[in-house]
């Protein structure tokens, strides 16, 4: 059997066409969408996911700006920039990339961005909100992911989802998303043992641990739906996910590539959390 292969690249350009059209009928009303991006340090993989992130808010036609500060910033200087962000009325959504310096808290800085123009997510009210099933910002891969499962008709209520990962911008809220459509859901993560007797019942299987390749068919029930948030490099230094793609895919119902599943689905809606916001901030004067 050859599973469906999900393609995030294409979903998400489809959903960044509908964010143009809102984008530019907002600007009609003197109100442009802006993102704020804010860089600490030169690490080479925050960087690209900045510059993709600059780049696809500006092709939406939102105003970006980014802030790239040195490695050494104190703290008090990153406050100060996200407190001068929290201020600035054409900023609609600010984002700090993470991992911070280890000198830098960052409870610290995430708590500092207004939790009205947080589109990330990140913030304790927008996630408390989220758990309890208020209108709230919510954590951009795991809504992609809920997306995605939508777009592919993966059914969800009262199937089984195992996530392997219990980070705060993915593993946690994964599993919040998917409850609220009435899955029953197993969190696994590093400690777990026997972890193949837990994804073996998956249903749903959403993996984001950052091993190149773990999860092998051994891990699956044949007809799941996987979905690998991982991007990590091969042996041969090409990109791939933490799923054994060529052998998995011969066991799933569908299974999301690394590259081109769950990545173009982040920066989507990253996107559409700014529109959000803007319109909200915008619809109070307008
Ligand atoms: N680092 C890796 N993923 C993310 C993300 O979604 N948001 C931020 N701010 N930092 C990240």
């Amino acid at each position: 059997m050859s599973s469906i292969i999900i393609d995030g690249k294409a979903i998400g350009e489809k959903i960044r066409k509908e964010i143009k059209i809102d984008v530019e009928r907002l600007i009609e009303r003197g109100c442009r969408p802006g993102l704020a991006v804010v860089l600490v340090g030169e690490d080479q993989a925050s960087r690209t996911y900045v510059s993709n992130k600059e780049k696809s808010s500006k092709a939406v036609g939102m105003k970006s700006e980014l802030v790239v500060l040195p490695i050494t910033v104190s703290q008090k200087e990153l406050l100060d920039t996200v407190n001068r962000l929290n201020e600035d009325p054409t900023i609609h959504g600010i984002l700090v990339q993470l991992p911070l310096p280890p000198h830098i808290d960052e409870n610290k800085v995430i708590q500092s961005i207004s939790p009205k123009k947080d589109v990330d997510g990140f913030h304790p009210e927008n996630v408390g909100k989220m758990i309890i099933g208020q209108t709230s910002f919510v954590s951009c891969t795991p809504s992609g992911i809920m997306e995605l499962l939508e777009q592919t008709g993966t059914e969800i209520s009262g199937k089984h989802a195992v996530i392997v990962g219990r980070s705060n911008i993915v593993g946690k809220p994964m599993g919040q998303l998917l409850l609220q459509k009435d899955a029953t859901v197993t969190y696994c993560h590093s400690k777990t043992e026997h972890l193949e007797d837990f994804t073996r019942q998956a249903d749903i299987l959403i993996v984001a641990i950052g091993h190149a390749k773990y999860i092998t068919a051994d891990h699956i029930k044949e007809g799941a739906t996987v979905i690998d948030v991982g991007m990590n490099r091969d042996e041969n230094g090409k990109l791939c996910g933490d799923v054994d793609f060529e052998t998995v895919k011969e066991k799933a119902y569908a299974i999301t590539p690394v590259p081109g599943g769950v990545g173009p689905m982040t920066v989507t809606m990253l996107l559409r959390n700014t529109l959000k916001s803007a319109q909200f901030t915008c619809s109070n004067y307008i």
